[in-house]
This record gives structure tokens, C-alpha cells and sequence, in this order.
């Protein structure tokens, strides 16, 4: 972890937010490299969950709701973590996290257990009069429940069918650690799955299908996933069934996403709560229900934390070490460097101009400071699958050498072909 960690500040993956101030415990900021691998990671997950299905749609709501919209979702209530606080040196811990009864800082004596309601407080309203306290959301999921009716109603879906954002979610965590697996802002993706209650189960099983699928299709390995169910007795106010996808990191097995039955609570308690009904009218059965819902919530700070570990491998080439990020094509920050062999005689120039021609269809990136060799190693540690080296045949064949990041073996190719090449070997279309 302390390798990658390393890393990932080095080259600009990610870092902590407001550094030059000591930091801001729990908060993170993605860079040049770190913030195209989010997007790819999240983009790969909108193309393949909600523009290649015909039964689910999108929605962006705002992050800051009415304030009843919490009481009704029951986190007013309900969403708090079981805390202790150190006599000594004060600090605070989640009692679930302690091994032992004393504080794990300073040995020190700890207080009673109490409950700590996690949501993050904000003031709304242009004077301290007029100003209403509300909350940063929690989970973007419950935007998805409130405009359930505008949704249906705007794209004519029918149950059942699904609702999917992407947005950010704050939590004031108790303690935030192990860099941005629990931070207290991150990114959730979030689909509420809406069916009839009969179908519940058979609902929940084809999602955790579909979830499964998908981190192997952005490359995590299967060995070091698996399933953890959670017993009733610590299941979430709203579900009655809930597994987590787990990722086995370095500093052992973690959440990655949950699959929930949240069933009929957010709907039921919504409309009971702002008086507006949220059932839906099957024409067809002519009859009219309140559907239940099946809650795939997947994070996306920490579907990039399970890649970047994923793909950190150390390697031993001709006596020297390389470190090289395996991302799987379609994630990687950058897709192809263009590389020329040597500064003089034009090929720079005309490695320049290859630059340009590429960058219009991907990401790439130029570089011609120092040996080959070495740049090929930078690229190697920021996962770039391809470095395309134009040398002196450049010149008089169009052709290049296109060099694999994991095999590390060069193929000679005319240069009119190697966009098409790349673009299909980074495509995130899938059979
Ligand atoms: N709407 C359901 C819900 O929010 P959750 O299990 O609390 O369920 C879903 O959160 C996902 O959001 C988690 O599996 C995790 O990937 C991500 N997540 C939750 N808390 C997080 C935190 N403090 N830091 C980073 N990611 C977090």
C-alpha cells in the first residue's frame, strides 16, 4: 500500500486535498493521471449499466435536497455510527473498529458508547435568519426515489426498470483511513432497480450476476473477490437482504459495493412523508403498486482504489526493476505515447505531428526527454499500453513500432493503421 500510495502522489494520481495547509483528514483530490482513470473507470460503468440497457435510465440530481427528504429516508433517525471518545487524549473511535477497550492511541480510558449521526450539515438561505439547516447527501440514491415519478412518467419506462446516477455522497466519517477506501467525500454509483415484490429475489440474483461481471470486466481479479452477506441483525434500517462485492486490497478484504432489497421503505416512506404518490400504474394488469426496489450502489472512489492496487505489479526486467500499472486498456489514463527515437533529423518533428493526428481520437501523450528506454519505463508506471517509437524507417516507409505495456514486445505497423489499432484494443465494447 505505502509503494502505491507513493505512486499515486508521485505521478499525479491522486493526493491529498489542500495539502499546503497540512491537509484535510478524509478528503482526496485526483490529478492529471488520477482523475482520467475515475472517469474512464465511471464512464465504463454509465456505457455499460445504463446506455447499453433499454431498461435503465440516467439521472444528475442535486446534492443538496429539502431537508425533510432525510427525516422521511429515515438518516435523521438512523445514520449514525456507535462511537467512544478517549479520556485522555480525546480522540474518537468507532466502536466497532477497536479491538480492545482501551484507546488504541494512548492506552487511555474510554467513554460510554454514544451514537454519532454521520451526515454532514450545511446552512441554506442568503442570512443567518432565513438560513434552513439541511445535509450534503449521504447517498445519491435518494434523489432517485423522490423524482421516481417525474422519471417514469418523462421517459415512459415501465416496471420494471431502473434509475442510475453518478454523484458525489459526503459522510463525516469517524475515521477516515487506508488512503481513499473510507473518505468523507467520495463518488457512489447507484442504480434502484424498481420490480414487483414477487420478482424480488430472482432480481436480486441476476444483479449480483451483472455486478460480478462487470469487475472482471474492468480487470479485477477473481481470486481476490468475493461475496459477503450480511447477517440480519446488522442490516440497514431500510434492507432486508444486503451482500457486498468485497475486494481482497493490501490491507485486507474490503466493501466495494452492496447489493440491497430496500423493498417498498423509501417509497412508501417518501410518499407518506410529502403526501405525493409514488406508485406506478401497470396499464396492462391494470393495477396499481408500490414497487420494490433492488439497490446495486457501487463506490467509485473505491472501484479506482481496487484497479489502481489491481494493476501495481513490480517486475524484474534484464537485472532492473520496472513498476508497471496493468490497467485494462479501455481505464488507462493515457492510451498511447508517441515516443521519437531521436531528437534530430525531423522524426521529432514528425512525431509532433503523429501527436496531434492521434490525440483528436484519445488520449496520448509526447514525450522525447531522455534514453528510450527510460521513457518507456515512465510510461510503463503510469499503465500507458502503448508506446509508439518513430525512428529513421519513419520517414521512409510511414511506419512505426508499437510497443506492448504488459508483453513488452514491438510490432512494426503502418502508421495510417495504429489509430484504428488502438481504438479497438481500448474499445469498452463488449461481446
Ligand atoms: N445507497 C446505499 C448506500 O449508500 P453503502 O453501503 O453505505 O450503501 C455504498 O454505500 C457504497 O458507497 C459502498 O459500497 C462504497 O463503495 C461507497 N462508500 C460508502 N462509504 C464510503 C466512504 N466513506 N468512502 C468511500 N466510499 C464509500
Amino acid at each position: 500500500m505505502k509503494d502505491l500510495v507513493s505512486l499515486c502522489t508521485r505521478k499525479g494520481f491522486i493526493f491529498q486535498s489542500s495539502g499546503i495547509y497540512g491537509g484535510i483528514n478524509g478528503c482526496w483530490d485526483f490529478g492529471p493521471l488520477g482523475v482520467e482513470l475515475k472517469r474512464n473507470l465511471k464512464d465504463d460503468w454509465w456505457y455499460n449499466f445504463v446506455q447499453q440497457r433499454s431498461d435503465i435510465v440516467g439521472l444528475d440530481a442535486s446534492i443538496i435536497m429539502h431537508p425533510k427528504v432525510w427525516e422521511a429516508s429515515g438518516h435523521v433517525e438512523q445514520f449514525h455510527d456507535i462511537v467512544v471518545d478517549c479520556k485522555e487524549c480525546k480522540h474518537r473511535f468507532r466502536e466497532d473498529h477497536l479491538e480492545a477497550k482501551v484507546c488504541p492511541d494512548c492506552g487511555g480510558e474510554l467513554t460510554e458508547p454514544k451514537a454519532f449521526n454521520s451526515m454532514l450539515q450545511t446552512r441554506l438561505g442568503v442570512s443567518d435568519e432565513s438560513a434552513v439547516n439541511t445535509y450534503l447527501r449521504p447517498e445519491t440514491c435518494q434523489a432517485i426515489f423522490v423524482d421516481f415519478k417525474e422519471v417514469y412518467s418523462s421517459s415512459r419506462m415501465k416496471v420494471p426498470f431502473g434509475i442510475a446516477q453518478i454523484g458525489k455522497a459526503f459522510r463525516n466519517e469517524v475515521n477516515p483511513r487506508n488512503f481513499i477506501f473510507r473518505s468523507r467525500e467520495f463518488e457512489q454509483m447507484e442504480i434502484e432497480f424498481f420490480c414487483k415484490a414477487e420478482n424480488e429475489e430472482a432480481v436480486f440474483e441476476q444483479w449480483k450476476a451483472d455486478i460480478w461481471k462487470w469487475y472482471l470486466d474492468i480487470g479485477l481479479t477473481e481470486s481476490k473477490m468475493r461475496w459477503y452477506a450480511h447477517p440480519k441483525e446488522s442490516l440497514s434500517h431500510y434492507s432486508s437482504r444486503t451482500e457486498d462485492v468485497e475486494y481482497e486490497f493490501p490491507f485486507g478484504w474490503g466493501e466495494l459495493q452492496g447489493l440491497a432489497n430496500r423493498g417498498t421503505f423509501d417509497l412508501t416512506a417518501h410518499t407518506k412523508a410529502s403526501g405525493k404518490d409514488l406508485s406506478f400504474f401497470d396499464q396492462q394488469a391494470n393495477e396499481r403498486f408500490t414497487p420494490s426496489v433492488i439497490e446495486p450502489s457501487a463506490g467509485a472512489d473505491r472501484a479506482t482504489l481496487a484497479v489502481l492496487c489491481n494493476a501495481y505489479h513490480e517486475e524484474e526486467v534484464e537485472g532492473d526493476k520496472r513498476i508497471v500499472m496493468k490497467f485494462d486498456p479501455k481505464l488507462a489514463p493515457i492510451k498511447a505515447a508517441v515516443l521519437p527515437l531521436v531528437k534530430k533529423d525531423g522524426i521529432a518533428e514528425m512525431a509532433q505531428d503523429f501527436e496531434k493526428t492521434l490525440r483528436k481520437k484519445f488520449n496520448t501523450f509526447y514525450d522525447q526527454a531522455g534514453a528510450i528506454g527510460r521513457r518507456y519505463r515512465r510510461m510503463d508506471e503510469v499503465g500507458t499500453p502503448f508506446c509508439i517509437c518513430v525512428d529513421y524507417d519513419s520517414k521512409e516507409d510511414n511506419t512505426v513500432t508499437v510497443r506492448d505495456r504488459d508483453s513488452m514486445e514491438q510490432a512494426r505497423m503502418p502508421m495510417a493503421e495504429v489509430a484504428a489499432y488502438i481504438q479497438t484494443r481500448c474499445s469498452n465494447e463488449r461481446d
